[in-house]
């Protein structure tokens, strides 16, 4: 039979109804490969009917149960309770909401701001080239395909958003110029302009201090500064001319990572 593991939980709760914030302690044995969202269900079964969280997937893909667990972003539906323990060295756990949105209940807050930013990115083709001639194809270099991919895997978990340390309030955030920056090298794309204006304008990416958090604690381990990287190496070109060039030129043959 598996070990139990007798694991602390400390959680942050907020109630809007008293307006009243407090830290709850409880005290659960459970197995090793209980992810943390099976933990709160129990507690939520056995113990506390009323503590609030989020989630949808449970397989890491929808980006909803994103909370600080001893101060490192994560999602809870992918940490284990016997990789929790070794990966923090502990059985206490503080669990905490994102700090970058307001708080609704305990451990759910409120995205919808932070989806504006996203959003603002434009995460979308502004203005698609003429489709190829019928029985043909738009083209895309394997190694661009591959780093397309890498960045399109991006769930908007806000991870990376709570790890990043740019203090500017208006400041799109990693995962929104991620959803920017890979559209600039999308071959599909015609609009320079707007895509340039967005990822080098005020809120953008001469708000970030490439101190590579971001990728540190991406659940989807995308190395978010390598595409912030890629961005700001076309920023050189101030003439939308020399943008152009400098984006065609990536399409062709993008930096290596490292
Ligand atoms: S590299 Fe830039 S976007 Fe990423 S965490 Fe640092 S400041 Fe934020
Ligand atoms: S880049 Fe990674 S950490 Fe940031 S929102 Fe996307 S999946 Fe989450
Ligand atoms: S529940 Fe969807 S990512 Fe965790």
């Amino acid at each position: 039979m598996e070990a139990l593991h007798a694991i602390t939980l400390k959680i942050h709760r907020y109630d809007p109804d008293r307006k009243k914030s407090w830290v709850q302690t409880y005290h659960v044995k459970v197995g090793g490969v209980l992810r943390f969202t099976d933990v709160l269900r129990k507690i939520n079964q056995e113990q506390d009917p009323g503590l609030a969280w989020m989630s949808s997937c449970e397989h890491a893909q929808c980006g909803s149960c994103s909370v600080l667990v001893n101060g490192k972003p994560l999602l809870l539906c992918e940490l284990l309770v016997q990789n929790a323990i070794s990966q923090f060295g502990t059985h206490t756990f503080t669990l905490q909401p994102l700090h970058i949105a307001p708080v609704l209940r305990d451990l759910i807050v409120d995205l919808s701001r932070a989806y504006e930013r996203v959003n603002r990115a434009k995460p979308y083709i502004i203005e698609p080239a003429a489709p190829p001639p019928e029985g043909g194809e738009q083209r895309i270099s394997p190694r661009l395909m591959e780093q397309y991919v890498e960045a399109t895997r991006c769930i908007n978990c806000f991870c990376c958003a709570e790890a990043c340390i740019s203090s500017h309030r208006g400041f799109l955030g990693p995962n929104a110029i991620l959803a920017a920056t890979v559209r600039l090298f999308d071959p599909r794309e015609t609009d320079f302009h707007e895509r340039a204006a967005i990822l080098y304008g005020e809120d953008g990416l001469p708000r970030c201090h490439t101190s590579q958090a971001c990728s540190f604690v991406c659940p989807k381990e995308i190395d978010v500064a390598h595409f912030i990287a890629l961005a700001k190496a076309c920023a050189y070109a101030s003439k939308p001319e020399e943008k152009k060039r400098s984006a065609r030129q990536n399409r062709k043959d993008p930096p290596r990572r490292g």
